[in-house]
């Protein structure tokens, strides 16, 4: 479904970019957003359950389309501040679990697909996007290298915390970010928040062995 999902939605760009326009054969004509909007919609014609809110766009998604992730700078001032209130550290003030559940949940990237079912426990797949432990193998490079993330910061409290809140809301530190904000959206749990943090911020974790 996903797969179709995106076939569709570059279908429409693509018919949006193919379209001859008068007096300019060479220059495509500008993707409406309304097009692709309307488009996106329509391929999810019947959500499963408590779906519809993962396709309606909230207000920071919708400047991060229209600026296409590069607002201007007082409105990227705005995503961050307006994303920085939803953060909710852990009632208990420890922002650090367990760093061995912590690698289950940065290597997990099964929970939250439409082909899974809705109890299947969710992963972070930060894999998909970070280098982590220097021993992975396999490893996305869309965010940055996170090997030895916290034993460069020294492993200072005051840095752990500030990667929970990265964690539960990426975009509470940079707008328009390509990384999901996992508890903002509660698809983590805080649990398994504290424990990839720990992932980072452990001196024993494999994160920080060379
Ligand atoms: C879809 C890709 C994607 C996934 C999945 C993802 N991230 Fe990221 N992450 C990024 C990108 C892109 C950046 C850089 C931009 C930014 O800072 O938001 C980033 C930045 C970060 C940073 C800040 C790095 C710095 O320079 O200080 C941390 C920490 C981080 N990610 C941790 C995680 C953890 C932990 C997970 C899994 C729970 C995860 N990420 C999953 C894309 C991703």
């Amino acid at each position: 479904m996903q797969t179709k999902f995106i076939i569709s939605a570059l279908a429409a760009v693509a018919a949006q970019l193919l379209l001859p326009t008068e007096g300019s054969a060479q220059q495509p004509a500008p993707v409406s957003p309304q097009v692709v909007e309307a488009y996106v919609k329509g391929t999810w014609k019947s959500p499963p359950e408590g779906w519809q809110s993962r396709i309606d766009q909230d207000e920071t998604q919708k400047l991060c389309s229209q600026y296409r992730n590069s607002p201007p700078a007082n409105i990227a001032q705005n995503i961050v501040a307006r994303e920085k209130a939803t953060v909710v550290f852990p009632a208990d003030g420890k922002v650090l679990g367990n760093w061995k559940d912590g690698e289950k949940v940065a290597q997990t990237g099964t929970g939250g697909q439409f082909t899974d079912p809705p109890d299947a426990v969710k992963g972070g797949n930060c894999y998909a996007c970070h280098q982590m432990a220097a021993k992975e193998l396999s490893f996305g490079t869309l965010g940055p290298s996170l090997v030895e993330y916290g034993k460069i910061r020294k492993y200072k409290p005051e840095e752990a915390k500030e990667t929970y809140a990265k964690i539960f809301n990426a975009q509470s530190v940079q707008a328009c970010s390509n990384m999901p904000r996992f508890g903002y959206h509660k698809f983590l749990t805080e649990q398994q928040m504290k424990d990839v943090t720990a992932y980072l911020f452990d001196p024993e974790s494999p994160v920080n062995k060379p």
